[in-house]
Parts: C-alpha cells; structure tokens; sequence
C-alpha cells in the first residue's frame, strides 16, 4: 500500500506537468504549504466520487471500507470529492445517487493549486476566502499569510462548523464564519486579496469595496461557453475593478447566483460578436470585434 507521504510526492510531481510551467512554478512557498497540510485531514470520512457507475449513480467512497483507494481519492490531482448533495437534502449514509446537485467538494488539488498559485499572498497579508467548504484551502492560504490574517466564509453553517473544528484541530487561527460570502465580511475589510471557491455570475459589489485599492481578487466567472473561467481583478479603491480572465474550468456557483440570467446582463459580448477566421494554412482565430 502506498504511504501518504508518497501519494503527495505523486500527486505534486503530477501537478508539476500541468500548464506550461507547472502550477507550482516559481511559489516555493505552495509547494512546502503543500506538503505541510494533509488533505486527508479534511476529507470526510464518506465523500461522493463526481464520477457515474454503469448504473448511472455517482458511487460513496468510505474511508473505513476502501482505506487505500479513499487515500488515492484524497491526492488525485484532477479529482474533486463531492462533500455534499442538494444542501444536503441527499444524505451521504443512503449511498450513491444519481443527483448531480453538487453544493459542496473539495475541489480538486490542481485546481485549489493553479488558484493559490494565481492569489499569490505575501506573508502578513490579510486575505478573504468565499467558500471555506472542508476547509482545506483555508490550510494552504494561512500556511502563506500566517496566524490571524485569513478570513473564510462558508454559508453553510454545519459545512463551516466542522472546518473550523478541522482548522483548529491542525492549530490554525483562522477566523470562520457562517454567513453569505457574497457580502463578503465587513468587519474584517480592507483586505490585500480575495480568493472565491464558489463562482460568481456577477462580481459581488462587496468585494470590491472591501479589497484594498490595487489588491487582488480571483474568482471563477461563468461563461457563455458552457465552462466557467478564473479570472483576477485589481479593485481600483471607487468600487471598480480591471481584470481579464486566466484558464477555463468549473465550479459551483454562490447559492445566490445559482440561477443564471441572459448573458447580456452580466456584460458578455452575443455570440454574433466573435468574428472567426480561418487561414488557407488551417489557422483558426476567434475573437471579438473591435
Ligand atoms: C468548491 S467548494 C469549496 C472548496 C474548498 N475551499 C476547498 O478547500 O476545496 C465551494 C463552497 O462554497 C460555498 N458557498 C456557496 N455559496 C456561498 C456563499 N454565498 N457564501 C459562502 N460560501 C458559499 C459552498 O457551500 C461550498 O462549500
């Protein structure tokens, strides 16, 4: 059987082929907050694996039944664990489901490493998390920011209730709070960064009153094209903000952003706006106008 210390030397060796660079290019300090925190700690017992059987069902994964393959759950690097079902309404000790309601995971860790990688905080710095979930990324980030500067907000309160006993277990002081993200948290404001693990269809006006002038936040936005984006964003310190959008991937969304309105609303271009062009060479471009 595989020992944990090897299935994360794997799982970041791994990760280190994805993109260009690798994800941990260049953020030393990821990769030793990496290997500092163990995942394991914060994957429940029972998780749902967001993969269908043959019947159709998404199978339960239980530590106490499948020990080695539960491990090699916790440190595959494109697998997210699925950690709760309907907000709940779907309870994991019925077993697998074929509801495919996700409302909360452990992402999975090459994504939570390409987003840290992009936040890149700086010691000292006091940073926002949307979406504490299982609490794991809260972990990496307060490897980097240290005792007392990383705020997270789950809005579920059990969710929120058993990270934080997660997060003080391990001996983090990191300030928990069960309440809607999408107000942020004003107490805590200004902050240097904001990293969202929900995603947005329209960047909370909170968030960007309650991030310093200059500072950063990421978040995944969705998009027109059926997958969502990272994007990042400097607030300007008014209430505005310049960004662009980074690499495609998908996420659940903030519970009061579920419902998507027309695109137009949330200021995407119509389709009829990208122009195409293919070169007798077989070069295609996709662009918008302008
Ligand atoms: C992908 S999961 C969290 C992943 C987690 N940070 C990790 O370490 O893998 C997204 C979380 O966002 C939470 N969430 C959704 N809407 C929210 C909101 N309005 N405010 C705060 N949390 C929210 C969900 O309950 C869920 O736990």
């Amino acid at each position: 059987m595989a020992t944990v210390v090897e299935l994360r030397e794997k799982c970041v060796a791994e990760i280190d082929t994805y993109g260009r660079l690798g994800y941990f290019n260049d953020r030393p300090w990821l990769r030793r907050a990496f290997f500092a925190v163990p995942r394991e700690d914060y994957t429940p017992t029972r998780v749902w694996v967001p993969k269908r059987e043959e019947d159709g069902r998404y199978p339960v994964l239980d530590r106490r039944e499948q020990p080695e393959t539960w491990l090699r759950a916790v440190y595959s690097p494109r697998l997210a664990l699925i950690t709760q079902i309907a907000d709940g309404a779907v309870r994991i000790e019925d077993g697998p489901t074929v509801s495919s309601v996700f409302t909360s995971s452990l992402s999975c860790p090459a994504v939570v490493v390409d987003m840290l990688h992009y936040l890149n905080p700086a010691p000292g710095e006091r940073v926002l998390e949307i979406g504490t979930g299982a609490g794991y990324s809260a972990a990496l980030t307060a490897e980097r920011v240290g005792p007392g500067n990383l705020t997270t907000v789950e809005v579920q309160h059990e969710l929120a209730d058993l990270a934080r006993a997660s997060l003080q277990r391990a001996g983090y002081d990191i300030h928990v709070h069960a309440a809607d993200g999408e107000q942020g948290w004003e107490a805590g404001a200004p902050y240097d960064r904001l990293i969202s693990t929900a995603g947005v269809r329209q960047v909370p006006a909170a968030w960007l009153r309650q991030v310093k002038a200059g500072g950063l936040i990421i978040t995944p936005i969705a998009t027109p094209m059926n997958r969502d984006a990272l994007m990042w964003l400097r607030p300007d310190g008014e209430g505005g903000a310049r960004g662009a959008l980074i690499t495609d991937l998908s996420f659940m969304k903030l519970t009061s952003q579920r419902e998507a309105g027309p695109w137009r609303e949330y200021g995407w271009p119509r389709l009829p706006d990208y122009e195409v062009t293919v070169t007798p060479d077989g070069e295609q471009r996709i662009r918008t106008h302008g």
